[in-house]
C-alpha cells in the first residue's frame, strides 16, 4: 500500500500493536502499554492505532480494550492480516474479529528484520487442547501450508542471501495432517536443496514426534541438531490432567532415542510449575526428569489461569507464594544443568552461521551453531571488517561458556 516503517514511534501515522494471550502477564502488559499511547494521539490527530493478535481474538477482551481506551481506532483478531489493507482503505473503526481458523493468504508481501535469517510459517492453529492453553481457541484448527509454497519461499530467501531459517507452527509435527503432506518428508525435501544453510523448527509436540522424524534429522546435513520438545511436567498424573497425550516414560524413551541417533543433539524444553492439583511429589518428579535428561536449557513458567480453558475450572490449592518457591527451586536445578551442558563445548570446534555483531561484545561476531546454540566469536583475520563475515559460515573453537552463549575464536 506504499506504507513504510517509521524510524521512531513518535513519527508514525499508524501503530499496530500485536498481542499475545498465552499467559496473564502478557495480557496485563497490553493494557499498560496501550494506555501509554493516548498522549501520542493527542499530539498527532492523524495517528491511527490498531490492536491485533491472540488477545484481541477473544471478543470480550477486544470489547473491553476498545471501551477502556476509546482512542483506539480498530481492534482486529488473529486473521485480519488478509483484510488489513481493505480495513485501512475503508478507514474502518471498532472491533473486527473473524473465524480464528480462516486461511491465511499466501501472497502477503513480507519485510524481514534480518537479511540473513527468516522465519517461515508452515502451519497455523492447534487441535491439541492442552487443558491450560488458550492457543486452540485463538488460532483455530490446524491447517498446513502447501510444501511447494514453503519450499519456494525458502529458496527465494536463500537467493536473497538468507542462510538461517526457522520453520514455525504450534505443533510442527502435525504438519501435513490436513493436506496429505508430512513433516519429515518436508524436512527431507528441504535438506536436498542446493547450498549451505541451516533450518531450525519449533515447536514439536512429544505425542506427534516420531522416530522417523528423529532419523530424518540424524541423516540430514541442513536440519539443525536441536530438538525443542516441551515436556511441561514429569508427573504422569499431571500430564494426564494437562491432556498432553504421552507419559513420562514415553517422553524419556523418545529423548534417549534422539540423543543416541542425533550426534551433538541439543535438547530443550518447556515446563509449567503449579498446574492446578500439582503437589510437591509431582513437582519432584519434574525435577528428577530434568536431572535425568539434562536439558541444555528450559523455558519455565508458573501456571497462568486462562479463562475459557478447561484447567481454569480445576481446583487449585497451592498458594502463589508456594508456587514461587517451587519455581525458584526449578530454576536453580536447571541453571546448574545448563551451565554444565555448555561447558562441555569448551575446546571443541563448532560450525557457526554468523548473522550479526556480537551480543556479549561488539568487537565479536555472533551466530548460531549447527545445534542452535548462540556463539560469539573473534575473527581469525583481524584486518577484515566484521561486516565481511556476516552472512557467512565459520568454524569456531570454543574457549569459554557464558550462561546463554558460547564464546570462541574463528579458525581458518
Ligand atoms: N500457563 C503457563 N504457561 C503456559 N504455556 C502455555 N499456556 C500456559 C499457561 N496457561 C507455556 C507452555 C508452552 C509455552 C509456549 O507456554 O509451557 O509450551
Ligand atoms: Fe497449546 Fe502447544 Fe498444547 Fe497446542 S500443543 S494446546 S499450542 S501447549
Amino acid at each position: 500500500m506504499g506504507y513504510i516503517i517509521a524510524d521512531d514511534i513518535d513519527n508514525a501515522d499508524l501503530i499496530i500493536f500485536n498481542t499475545c494471550a498465552v499467559r496473564e502477564n502478557a495480557h496485563d502488559r497490553v493494557f499498560g502499554n496501550v494506555g501509554a499511547l493516548k498522549h501520542k494521539k493527542a499530539k498527532n490527530k492523524d495517528l491511527k492505532i490498531i490492536i491485533s493478535g491472540c488477545l484481541t481474538q477473544q471478543r470480550d477482551v477486544a470489547e473491553k480494550l476498545k471501551k477502556t481506551f476509546p482512542f483506539i481506532d480498530l481492534v482486529i483478531g488473529t486473521n485480519q492480516l488478509n483484510s488489513l489493507s481493505a480495513l485501512l482503505e475503508q478507514n474502518s473503526r471498532g472491533v473486527v474479529i473473524g473465524d480464528a481458523g480462516e486461511e491465511i493468504a499466501e501472497d502477503i508481501p513480507t519485510i524481514r528484520d534480518s537479511k540473513y535469517k527468516a522465519n517461515i510459517s508452515i502451519m497455523y492453529g492447534c487441535d491439541n487442547y492442552c487443558t491450560y492453553c488458550i492457543v486452540p481457541y485463538v488460532r483455530g484448527r490446524e491447517r498446513s501450508r502447501p510444501a511447494s509454497a514453503i519450499i519456494k519461499e525458502l529458496k527465494d530467501f536463500y537467493s536473497d542471501g538468507c542462510r538461517e531459517f526457522l520453520l514455525l507452527g504450534q505443533n510442527v509435527n502435525s504438519y501435513g495432517k490436513t493436506n496429505g503432506e508430512s513433516f519429515s518428508e518436508l524436512l527431507k525435501m528441504i535438506d536436498v536443496i542446493d547450498g549451505e544453510f541451516i533450518v531450525n523448527f519449533m515447536t514439536s509436540h512429544p505425542k506427534d514426534c516420531t522416530k522417523e522424524l528423529i532419523d530424518t534429522i540424524a541423516n540430514s546435513t541442513k536440519i539443525s541438531r536441536h530438538l525443542h520438545l516441551p515436556v511441561q511436567s514429569g508427573s504422569n498424573r499431571i500430564l494426564k490432567l494437562m491432556n498432553r497425550g504421552y507419559t513420562r516414560e514415553q517422553y524419556i524413551e523418545l529423548c534417549e532415542y534422539a540423543k543416541e541417533q542425533i550426534s551433538g543433539l541439543s535438547l530443550t524444553t518447556d515446563i509449567i510449575v503449579g498446574f492446578p492439583g500439582e503437589e510437591y511429589d509431582d513437582f519432584k518428579e519434574t525435577l528428577a526428569l530434568m536431572e535425568q535428561l539434562k536439558f541444555d536449557s528450559a523455558y519455565t513458567f508458573i501456571y497462568s489461569k486462562r479463562p475459557g480453558t478447561k484447567a481454569a475450572t480445576f481446583p487449585d490449592y497451592i498458594s502463589d507464594e508456594q508456587k514461587g518457591i517451587w519455581f525458584r527451586e526449578l530454576l536453580d536445578v536447571q541453571s546448574k544443568i545448563g551451565d554444565a551442558a555448555l561447558k562441555k563445548y569448551i575446546g571443541k570446534t563448532v560450525r557457526v552461521f554468523c548473522s550479526e555483531n556480537g551480543r556479549s561484545n561488539s568487537n565479536l561476531l555472533s551466530g548460531k551453531s549447527s545445534n542452535n546454540l548462540i556463539v560469539d566469536f573473534a575473527r581469525a583475520d583481524k584486518a577484515c571488517a566484521n561486516e565481511e563475515k556476516i552472512g557467512k559460515f565459520a568454524n569456531v573453537k570454543v574457549t569459554s561458556a557464558l550462561k546463554w552463549a558460547l564464546i570462541g575464536e574463528e579458525i581458518l
